[in-house]
């Protein structure tokens, strides 16, 4: 009996020491567990002579009760704590400054665009739209391209389900305008476009900008003249090298290639003009009159031009951009350099 004093006071400071339940709970097994100090005691109750036996028990239950009002009143305490410091630790500082948004742009293909709609607006053409998936018909038939025509392999078409494609040009917006506007006329028609294709210059979805113009007398000095000027606006070089190549399409006579001076060697010769010093930005043409015979323009009184340029083209020469790839692949690295 001798101990129990000193068990009491060794037990109360032993749950004062403790600041978690767990810990608690490990206090609380010495001392009051199967094993603990004062159920040891209470075990070796029967060795008493039976005079001492009821005075000792109650002083040991005694012990006991107090001890166990100690740690409800412990535990209470340390649930108290561990909520202030969980407050503590989940508290935010609204006084600190805030991580702020980052903000999108324009994609460059989309800014290349707007900037070509603009300076043909600002000449007065209209702008039109059509569908990215098309008829043969439109995409090939009406633009003088029979189906066994061999110009049919210049471009490796996608077909979608039903024989209808995705176009592989701007050029059947031409056809739908001319069947739904008596010339005279001058519009632009930009838009998405597609063919098995891809390398550094040439990428399986591109965008075209179809230019048309219709009335009594224009000629290709007129072409040449919208397109160069066009370009020397486009890139803000009055003295930028542009040249007309002679081609072929089925849909104008005479055609020719619009080829501009590689802005990424000079004209040296490097890896993105194929070494030729030149850059292909598009096809284009006098309309050939069988086109205008399919929209039932009469071919005797009117004639005009037409021409597909490809912007993405123009977008990596304004902005220096080696691989037409890097616009598509969605890197936002890349893209934030253009916000
Ligand atoms: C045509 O598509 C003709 N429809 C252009 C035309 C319109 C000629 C009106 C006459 C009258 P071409 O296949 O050459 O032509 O393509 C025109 C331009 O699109 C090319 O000069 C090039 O700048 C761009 N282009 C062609 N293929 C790709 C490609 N895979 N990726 C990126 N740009 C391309
Ligand atoms: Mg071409």
């Amino acid at each position: 009996m001798d101990k129990l004093d000193t068990i009491l006071q060794e037990a109360l400071a032993a749950f004062a020491a403790v600041d978690t339940v767990a810990l608690l709970e490990q206090a609380k097994a010495r001392y009051l567990g199967k094993s603990g100090a004062l159920t040891e005691l209470l075990k070796q109750l029967g060795k008493l002579p039976a005079e001492e036996r009821r005075e000792a028990g109650a002083e040991i239950n005694r012990a006991k009760d107090a001890l166990e009002q100690a740690l409800r009143a412990r535990k209470d305490a340390i649930l108290e704590l561990e909520l202030q410091r969980q407050l503590a630790s989940e508290s935010l500082d609204v006084t600190l400054p805030g991580r702020g948004h980052g903000s999108g742009g324009l994609h460059p293909a989309t800014r290349t665009l707007e900037r070509i709609e603009q300076l043909f607006r600002s000449i007065g053409f209209a702008v039109a739209e059509g569908p990215e998936i098309e008829t043969d018909f439109y995409n090939f038939t009406a633009l003088n391209t029979p189906e066994d025509h061999p110009a049919r392999s210049m471009h490796d078409t996608f077909y979608v389900e039903g024989g209808d494609l995705l176009r592989t040009h701007t050029s059947p917006i031409q056809v739908r305008y001319m069947m739904n506007h008596q010339p005279p006329f001058k519009v632009i028609a930009p838009g998405r476009v597609y063919r098995v294709d891809s390398d550094a210059t040439h990428s399986p979805m591109f965008h075209q900008v179809e230019g048309l113009w219709i009335d009594e007398y224009i000629t290709f000095a007129d072409l040449k003249g919208v397109v160069a000027d066009f370009l020397r606006r486009f890139f803000e070089q009055d003295d930028l090298k542009v040249r007309f190549r002679p081609s072929f399409f089925p849909f104008t006579e005479p055609s020719a290639e619009i080829d501009m001076g590689c802005v990424f060697c000079g004209g040296a010769g490097c890896r993105v003009c194929s070494h030729t010093g030149w850059l292909e930005v598009g096809g284009c043409g006098m309309v050939h009159p069988n086109v205008l015979k399919h929209v039932n323009i009469d071919s005797q009184r009117y004639q005009g031009f037409a021409f597909g340029m490809g912007p993405d083209r123009l977008t990596m020469l304004r902005y220096g951009v080696n691989d037409l790839r890097l616009f598509y692949e969605n890197d936002l690295r890349f893209l934030k350099q253009f916000n």
